[in-house]
Parts: structure tokens; sequence; C-alpha cells
């Protein structure tokens, strides 16, 4: 039995749980602990690293040796590019919607958040090749899977989705649907278990994490159309240097075999 099982959660425990106890905006250092400054350009190099850590298996919490760390393979790909730069990993976790204001304000030096790159996002900062690639997933109340089998099924009806996400315009474009926005993907889970929302959508890999670890809930056949359906790493606009890392250390990871090793291990992670 999973911890979701063995412990048989409350809504808010589970909603507290997934967002490692609300803590939007925390730090983490992952590598040492120890903290430095911003500049990726200093000495003492830092790689400041901007994500929403709400979308297992991709960033999420996970009390690791008795501390609530930031694991997922998005996370390992970041500590790649940190230790081919010889700098040391920040990470910050913020809400979705602010990651790339975020990047081109300097605050942060790179987001890797599941993001998928649209024509919008490339004029506004820099996007690496793809790394992964994944399909979307609509997930309803057990109940309701057959109900929500089609795509046209989903016409009037009350979607939850993350904002500022490419799922945002994929329910923005269903027929009389009702958008609940919200930041992170486990308070869509939460109005989805108590009827506020019919169906949500969000990425495949994402939906089984949950759909795993939180009882009542299932992925329908309907399958959401997007016409990128792979996820890049931004960097702020002209920084074409640390780009041009990024893509070098994605082309070594690729040619290892190690992304797919990152994507089963983060995937194993998030089911104990
Ligand atoms: N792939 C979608 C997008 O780029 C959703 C990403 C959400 N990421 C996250 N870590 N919550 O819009």
């Amino acid at each position: 039995m999973n911890k979701w099982g063995k412990l048989s959660l409350g809504m808010l425990l589970v909603a507290g749980l997934m967002t490692g106890c609300g803590n939007n905006n925390k730090e983490n250092n992952a590598a040492t602990g120890s903290s430095a400054n911003t500049n990726s350009s200093t000495a003492s190099k830092t790689l400041t690293l901007g994500t929403s850590a709400d979308f297992p298996p991709y960033e999420f919490h996970k009390v690791v040796d008795g501390k609530d760390t930031i694991v997922g393979f998005d996370i390992e790909i970041a500590k790649q590019i940190a230790a081919d730069m010889g700098a040391e990993l920040k990470i910050k976790d913020l809400a979705f919607d602010s990651l790339l204001n975020e990047l081109s304000s300097g605050r942060v030096d790179i987001v890797i958040s599941g993001l998928s790159p649209t024509p919008e996002r490339a004029k506004a900062v820099g996007l690496s090749d793809i790394y992964y690639k994944a399909e979307q997933a609509v997930v309803v109340r057990e109940a309701d899977k057959d109900k929500f089998a089609t795509m046209d099924s989903l016409k009037g009806m009350k979607l939850g989705v993350q904002t500022g996400s490419i799922q945002e315009d994929i329910a923005k474009g269903i027929e009389g649907a009702q958008l609940t926005s919200l930041g992170k993907i486990s308070e869509i889970v939460l109005q989805l278990q108590s009827n506020r929302v019919d169906a949500s959508i969000m990425e495949g890999p994402v939906a089984k994490s949950f759909v795993k670890n939180v009882k009542g809930l299932a992925i329908t056949d309907a399958k959401p159309e997007v016409e990128d359906d792979g996820y890049v790493i931004g960097v702020k606009k002209g920084n074409d240097e640390l780009l041009a890392q990024v893509n070098k250390t994605l082309t070594r990871l690729n040619s290892e075999g190690k992304i797919d090793e990152y994507v089963a291990a983060a995937s194993e992670l998030a089911e104990k």
C-alpha cells in the first residue's frame, strides 16, 4: 500500500503534502545547502533555477532523509547543467505563471518546469531544444471516466487548469467550458475531489502520478491536442551563451540515455 492509502489522508493534508506544506516561494539549495549569490558569472558561480514544484514526476516536494527537498527529472537535468558549468545549483519554487517574468527580470537564470514551447514564449525568452515529450491527459473523478471519454464531452463543463499553462489555453478553446484557473496542480485535484470542477487537463505523466497517489481519480480516453508536445528550458532573452551551454548538456544527456533514466527514477520516487 502506498503512503496515501496507509495514512488515509484527509483532502487538506493531501494538499499540504503535495505542495510542500504551502511553501510557495521556498528556496532550496540542491547541492550543499550553502547559500550563494545569484550572479552566474562571478567566481563562485551559482545557477538559479526557477520552477513550480507541484508537478510530479517533473518537479515536486519529497521528504528525503527527513528534509523537505525538491526532486524530479527536471531537477536532475538542472543539476547536470550546473555541474557542466561548474556552478552551484540554487532552486526557487515559484508560481508557474510567474516563471518567465522572473527569468526576464534576472531573478532566476533558467526555467525548467515542464515548460512547453509556444510562439508567444519564444518571443519573450530564449528556449532550448526539446528534451522530452509527453501527451496531454484529462483527469476526472473515477465515476465519470466514461462520461468524459472524448474532448467533445468536455463542452460546457467546469474545467480546472493551471494558471498560465498551455492547458489553460486548451480549456479556453473548448466551447462553453467554465474555467477555474489555479496556481498549483494539487489545488486543481482538490477541486475535482470536492466536485467543484468536472475535469482537468494536465500532462500525461503528471496525471498518472496524481491518479496513482490520490484515490478516486481516473484518466479518461479523451486526448487533448497540442501543437508542441515537447518540453524546453527557458533562459533570459539574449543569453545565448547560457542557451548554448544548456543545449550542450541536453545533447550529452540524450546521447547517454540519461533523460529516460531520470524520468523512470523520478516516476518511481513520486509513487513512494
Ligand atoms: N507544459 C505546460 C506549460 O508549459 C504546463 C507546465 C506546468 N509546469 C509546472 N511545473 N507546474 O504550460
